[in-house]
């Protein structure tokens, strides 16, 4: 997970920004570096592959005067982990520094543009895009901040960033495209700071601002301004952060669910980091180990789990059965430990654990050890017993998970079940270069995409202020989003307590039509796939019987506003990757319902985070 710090101020830059990284070191990362502009107007640049550990010692080897600076902790997504990818990034003259969160989806064309000017680039990166046009734009005499919002109109996708110019060395300037993760502005006394944690600057300020999306902030040592995109001026509200460590943990959120349902554009970046290789069109996995004479011969694919996990598991199956043709059968793990299950050595199980602590969870892993399988697992705990255990794994790079309703993790395993099912079609030869770089390419798109549904939030809160007192809620979706609609169903009922029942549309009218009228809300998922006119009729049966149909549409979805009583609005996403946008509107109605109903939305009775216990 990156993490971004700014400083600008009368403390020593180097030491306020390398603190604040170390406060960040719990989001993961592979390379770190730091930039300052030095009392001689130079800007002096340290930055290596590993651990924070490096960087200090090259700081405490060759340290760096200066009052400004910026710093950053890396996780690949476009390059390898090493010296020359690792932020910041330089320009070409050496007068112009940038960090950098999120993935410039537009960037090799960008490259190539300003190749042919005569630019040229010293990483493997998206990022340094960013840097060398900013460079092109202080050419022409323009203010910094100008700068850095007419490079920022070009980049397509989410984005985070702080720059940093010699020619302006009192002003650092930042800006978030999208939900890349955040950017803070903390406000001290005759300094300011910038990160993309709260917990990189508490101990300096508890005074912070929040940009929004699309939003842009100059700092100096006196103060700050904040402008939209346009150039327009906005106002902005500091809040104070609390003291206790929890309630600074959520910051801007209430509640920790909240707070992981709106970190998912990160962390979906974060899982992408050092796996989907954008520019050779092509995934690597590498904690797999995965066994090519292994791959090719695997006939089954047992995928086994608990909750939402299962469900993710479920989404699995359609990726890895229509990419790589595999069978596979997704088991709840609670059964399958008591199963005899058929593995011989062409069976794989593959374990999906947020905690990687989950009973039953260890338990089903235990037996397909037992029974000879290849064991995998897609974990979000790091040193879990469930990472440990197997002969591959994925992590899933979410970050802390706290909430009990989970929420990045879901989106995260699809995510990454997304990237196996490429990697195991592109191994057996069931797709080839061209298809898996366009698949590779359309999950590049995913976070931004999701970013896009989160800034709709108001829309969800509405409908939930509309049905927070219904007792039942049944929740269809067909195909890939038949799991969507379970995991719809399941948020509702552990975080509010309501009756949800998630169902195949199809079987509707083999039972649970018997349910339908006014009072219970029907919630379709009816976004354009192969089956969309199949939902469209089973929303018109709902309502033929007097239901009350909340859809769940594609943007410029006209028909299904004409069948539905309420329409939630998502951007088209390509199908396979479209329940990962799809869930996050489920989600935030959930929560917001939850919230409605004054239910203890982060720790709801009766459940835990981890279910240890059988
Ligand atoms: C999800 O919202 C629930 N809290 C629960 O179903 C959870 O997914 C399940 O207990 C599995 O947990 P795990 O992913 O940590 O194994």
């Amino acid at each position: 997970m990156c993490g971004i710090v700014g400083y600008i101020g009368p403390r020593q830059a180097e030491q306020v920004v390398l603190m604040g990284l170390k406060k960040l070191e719990y989001r993961g990362y592979d390379s770190a570096g730091v930039a300052v502009i030095e009392q001689n107007g130079k800007i002096e640049l340290r930055r290596d592959a590993g651990k924070l550990a490096n960087l200090e010692q090259m700081l405490i080897a060759s340290p760096i005067k200066g009052h400004i600076g910026i710093g950053h902790t890396r996780w690949a997504t476009h390059g390898p982990p090493n010296q020359r990818n690792a932020h910041p990034h330089m320009s070409m003259d050496e007068r112009v520094v940038v960090v950098h969160n999120g993935i410039v989806e537009n960037y090799l064309q960008l490259r190539e543009e300003l190749e042919a000017e005569g630019i040229e680039f010293t990483s493997d990166t998206d990022t340094e895009v960013i840097v060398q046009l900013v460079e092109r734009h202080l050419g022409t005499g323009v203010p910094l901040i100008t700068a850095v919002r007419n490079t920022l109109r070009l980049l397509k996708g989410a984005s985070a960033v702080v720059v940093m110019n010699v020619d302006h060395p009192d002003e650092l300037v930042c800006a978030r495209l999208g939900n890349a993760g955040g950017i803070t502005l903390g406000i001290g006394e005759g300094e300011m700071f910038i990160a993309s944690d709260i917990p990189a600057i508490l101990e300096y300020t508890r005074d912070m601002i929040f940009l929004e999306n699309r939003q842009m902030a100059c700092i100096t040592q006196d103060g700050y301004s904040v402008t939209d995109l346009d150039g327009r001026s906005v106002t902005t509200e500091a809040h104070a952060i609390a003291w206790d460590p929890v309630s600074a943990a959520r910051g801007e959120f209430k509640h920790f669910m909240q707070k992981e349902i709106f970190d998912q554009p990160r962390a979906l970046i974060d899982t992408l980091g050092g796996r989907a290789d954008f520019e050779n069109g092509r995934v690597v996995l590498p904690e797999m180990n995965l066994d090519a004479v292994l791959i090719r011969q695997l006939k089954k694919i047992y995928i086994i789990a608990c909750g939402t996990s299962y469900f993710a598991g479920l989404v699995g199956k359609f990726m890895i059965e229509s990419m790589a043709r595999i069978s596979v059968e997704v088991e709840y793990a609670s059964e399958f430990r008591y199963y005899d299950p058929i593995i011989d050595e062409q069976t794989a199980v593959l374990a999906i654990t947020q905690s990687g602590e989950t009973a039953d969870t260890l338990a089903a892993m235990d037996l397909a050890q037992a029974k000879g399988a290849a064991l995998w697992s897609i974990v979000n705990a790091f040193g879990s017993q469930a990472m440990r255990m197997v002969d591959g794994y994925i992590p899933m790079q979410a970050g802390p998970e706290i909430g009990v309703a989970s929420t990045k993790a879901f989106t995260n395993s699809i995510m990454d079940l997304y990237l196996l099912a490429c990697l195991l079609a592109e191994a057996r030869g069931a797709i080839n270069k061209g298809q898996l770089s366009r698949l590779v390419a359309d999950a590049g798109h995913i976070p931004d995409l999701a970013g896009q549904v989160l800034d709709r939030d108001d829309e969800y809160q509405e409908l939930a202020n509309r049905f927070f007192k219904a007792n039942d809620f049944l929740y269809l979706g067909r195909g890939i989003n038949y799991p969507v609609a379970l995991e719809g169903a399941l948020k509702l009922k552990e975080i509010s307590y309501i009756h949800a029942e998630g169902y195949p549309a199809g079987e509707m009218k083999h039972g649970p039509i018997a349910l339908i009228d006014e009072t219970m809300p029907v919630v379709a998922i009816v976004t354009r796939d192969d089956l969309y006119d199949k939902m469209v009729s089973q929303v018109q049966q709902a309502k033929a019987r007097g239901g009350l149909v909340i859809a769940l549409a594609t943007d410029g979805d006209e028909t299904i506003a004409r069948e539905a009583d309420f329409v939630m609005h998502v951007p088209e996403a390509p199908p396979l990757l479209a329940p990962i946008i799809n869930v996050i509107p489920l989600q935030l109605l959930s929560y917001h319902i939850a919230v409605r109903r004054g239910a203890d939305v982060d720790q709801p009775r009766n459940l835990a985070k981890s279910v240890t216990v059988e």
